[in-house]
């Protein structure tokens, strides 16, 4: 597995041989041994995924993962908002385009920074990195060399001239048609070798977006990014994809300049209920 030396520890003092974790377990890593105690089943060690969830079920603390100790070193197993509460913020989630040009306030940046640790991953393969633009001085900078690149790169290609017009236009008159005037960006890389990367990344940036706007933060995907990737995969370099990595998806964010007033209902997708 990517991820050596499995630290496993059962107190076999503590443990009341309920067989949950062994339940819990998607890899049959624990099984129950000679002496009756829970233990590391043979060649359980290459198939665990440090997903924990031994260690999470336990209820006598007695499983300890990766030198963590299951009496301390936990968040309190919390019950997210109720399902109206969600529902309303899901619904009032709208897609930001103007945005005030100040830095989020630090202690909202910083607390989505830290959440960036909770989404799930493909096989809990957690090697995600994340490329962000925290301080609205540098994303000015970000935004002049990526329009000065394109113009110069495509303003006289014939697919792409009207396109450069129109940019041009759209900067003249305020507008900012590639970042929305955000003062923040976040973009989401994979491992290559990571099982489920791009969704990873995607899923990623949707607990971000969730968790933003309940902060107050407004969003909006930047697919944009992604198509200039395409044509211009020296972007890359820019916003510093590491080497075996690739990107993902990316998210503009920072304070809305719009307060939306009213949700719209949207229609209903084709739901196929199997039988
Ligand atoms: C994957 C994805 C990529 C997107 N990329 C952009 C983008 O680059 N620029 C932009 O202004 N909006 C972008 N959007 C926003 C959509 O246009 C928007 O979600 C849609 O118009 C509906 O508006 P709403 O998000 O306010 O409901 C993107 C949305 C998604 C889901």
């Amino acid at each position: 597995m990517y991820l050596e030396n499995l630290s496993l520890k059962i107190d076999t003092q503590k443990c009341n041989l309920c067989t949950a974790c062994i339940r819990e377990c998607v890899n049959g890593v624990l099984t129950k041994n000679d002496q009756n105690q829970i233990a590391v089943a043979p060649g359980g060690e290459g198939r665990c995924i440090h997903c924990a969830h031994c260690m999470m079920v336990c209820p006598a603390a007695a499983i300890s993962i990766d030198g963590l100790d299951p009496e301390k070193d936990f968040e309190p197993a919390l019950r997210g908002p109720d399902f109206s509460k969600l529902l309303n913020q899901v619904k009032s989630r709208r897609s930001i385009r103007h945005f005030k040009q100040r830095n989020l306030d630090s202690d909202v940046m910083a607390d989505l920074m830290d959440a960036l640790r909770y989404p799930p991953t493909g096989v809990n393969y957690r090697n995600l990195q994340f490329s962000v633009i925290s301080d609205c001085d540098i994303m000015e900078q970000y935004r002049e060399k990526l329009y000065a690149r394109y113009f110069a790169r495509f303003e006289n290609e014939p697919d792409t001239k009207d396109i450069c017009t129109a940019w041009k236009q759209a900067l003249a008159n305020g507008g900012d048609p590639v970042f929305r005037t955000a003062p923040h960006m976040i973009l989401v890389n994979y491992d290559e070798k990571a099982p489920c990367g791009f969704a990873d990344s995607v899923i990623a940036l949707s607990y971000f977006e969730m968790l933003a706007n309940a902060a107050g933060v407004g969003t909006v995907w930047f697919g944009r990014l992604i198509f200039l990737f395409n044509q211009m995969p020296e972007l890359m370099d820019m916003f510093e994809i590491p080497a075996g990595y690739k990107p993902g998806y990316a998210m503009l964010f920072g304070y809305g300049e719009n307060l939306f007033r009213r949700a719209i209902k949207r229609q209903l997708p084709v739901i196929t209920h199997l039988k």
